[in-house]
């Protein structure tokens, strides 16, 4: 199994260049089964869970076609065998979103229940009720969800209990080709959401208040091919902005989208960075001094995201004082902890918050990645940490960053990939 061995201690300098993001990408690939015609989307991350995503597509009876430069062709024509089988789902649940297209498509979806991961539960119940709410007629068995409407969906109004991703871009994909008028109330306003909804735009769908709490869908007939370029993805951002601060670098983060990582941006000046914006697409950290210990509360889009948390615990293992990370998304989102305790840091997990004590002096440890943000938290921590630091299982980190180590390596650290 492959593994990053690191060598702790070099602050990284220079440019370091942003991909398209992944979790925009993934329902994107999902949209393009609302059409029979192509759909060309472009800057997609060549990471495993569009991979996945592709096979899944394929699976489905779509042709996929990929070139090198991060450009993506699909085409829908037929969809012989609308499911996503359990093997697909296992690996990566946000298989889930083509419950909505294959039921607004072809009236008909079979998609396999996630089961737990390492994060928490994650069920896909709200995705379910609000597809019964547009008059699809849902049943479970063997595993899965069958998902019917053969007289196709119809416009209503559904409301969220609780604020989800994928479940407003399910909904929002399933609402385009509904007959009559749809209201989503309590949307996602995370920025794939409104990427997905200007992709369905170009495809010829008519959505009100994508970004907002409350999206208006006007259902047509048909959706037609076009051409969309997936926005930065602002995880990835983050996330070297945080490797910056960590190391005390000077790092620019090009290709990225300033106004998407407001809450982390306000996070990291509070915590003693200097963050500047040199143009519209690119930010600049630096770290004169030393890091001030900083409390974090995970919150959706405005707030600050869950899927920053545990590279922001990494960081607060070097700020001085006490900070209170608290995790309001995830129930079970702090496996990184325990790791980082391995490698020297003082941190308690309390439920759902975690109490880090800083600055410790990091030593280079191996650790195990649990999921995707949890391994890019232990890379961050070995950036700084003393000697060598083995992480195992980089699969996971693969699922979501593009070539990472590569990107690393060129502005300084000292992280290669080993068998
Ligand atoms: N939830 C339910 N029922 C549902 C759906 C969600 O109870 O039917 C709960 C979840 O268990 C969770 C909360 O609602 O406690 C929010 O989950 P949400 O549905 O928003 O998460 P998601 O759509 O499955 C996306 C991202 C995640 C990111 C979360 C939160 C994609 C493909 N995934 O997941 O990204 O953490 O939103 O922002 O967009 C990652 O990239 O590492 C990742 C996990």
């Amino acid at each position: 199994m492959e593994k990053f061995l690191i060598k702790g201690g070099a602050p990284l300098e220079g440019e370091i260049p942003v991909s398209g993001a992944k979790n925009s990408a993934l329902p994107a690939l999902a949209a393009c089964l609302l059409t029979d015609e192509a759909v060309t989307l472009r800057r997609v991350p060549r990471v495993r869970d569009i991979r996945t995503m592709e096979r899944l597509l394929e699976h489905i009876g779509a042709a996929v076609e990929r070139s090198d430069n991060g450009r993506v062709t699909v085409q829908a024509a037929a969809l012989a065998n609308p499911e996503a089988p359990y093997d697909l789902v296992k690996t990566m649940r946000a298989s889930s979103l083509v419950l909505g297209p294959l039921v607004a498509r072809t009236g008909r979806a079979r998609v396999s229940l996630p089961g737990g991961c390492a994060i928490g539960a994650r069920p896909i119940n709200l995705h379910v009720a609000g597809l019964e709410q547009l008059g699809a007629v849902i049943s479970q068995t063997h595993g899965y969800i069958e998902a019917r409407a053969p007289q196709g969906l119809r416009g209503a109004r559904v409301h969220f209990d609780r604020i989800t991703v994928t479940g407003t871009e399910d909904i929002l994909m399933a609402a385009v080709l509904a007959s009559g008028e749809t209201l989503i109330e309590n949307a996602a306003r995370e920025p794939e959401v409104v990427d997905l909804a200007d992709l369905l735009t170009r495809m010829g769908a008519r959505i009100e208040g994508a970004g907002s709490s409350l999206i208006r869908v006007q259902g047509v007939e048909r959706l037609h091919g076009a051409d969309h370029t997936i926005i930065p993805d602002r995880i990835e951002a983050g996330t070297f902005l945080i490797a910056g601060a960590i190391t005390g670098g000077d790092l620019l983060v090009t290709g990225c989208r300033p106004d998407h990582l407001g809450a982390l941006i306000q996070k990291l000046r509070q915590a003693g960075c200097e963050l500047a914006e040199p143009d519209a697409s690119t930010l600049r950290v630096r770290r004169p001094g030393h890091l001030k210990a900083t409390d974090v509360t995970t919150e959706e889009y405005p707030g600050f995201a869950t899927d920053l948390q545990a590279q922001y615990l990494a960081l607060m293992t070097q700020g001085e004082g006490i900070s209170f990370i608290t995790e309001t998304i995830f129930e079970n989102r702090f496996m990184h902890a325990s790791e980082l305790l391995r490698m020297g840091a003082n941190i308690r997990v309390e439920g759902r918050q975690a109490i880090v004590a800083g600055p410790s002096r990091l030593s280079g440890a191996g650790v195990i990645a649990s999921d995707l943000r949890a391994s890019a938290s232990l890379v961050l921590a070995g950036l700084v940490a003393r000697g060598e630091t083995l992480v195992d299982r980089v699969y996971h980190i693969d699922r979501g960053y593009e070539r990472i180590e590569e990107k690393l390596a060129r502005v300084g650290a000292d992280i290669r990939r080993v068998d």
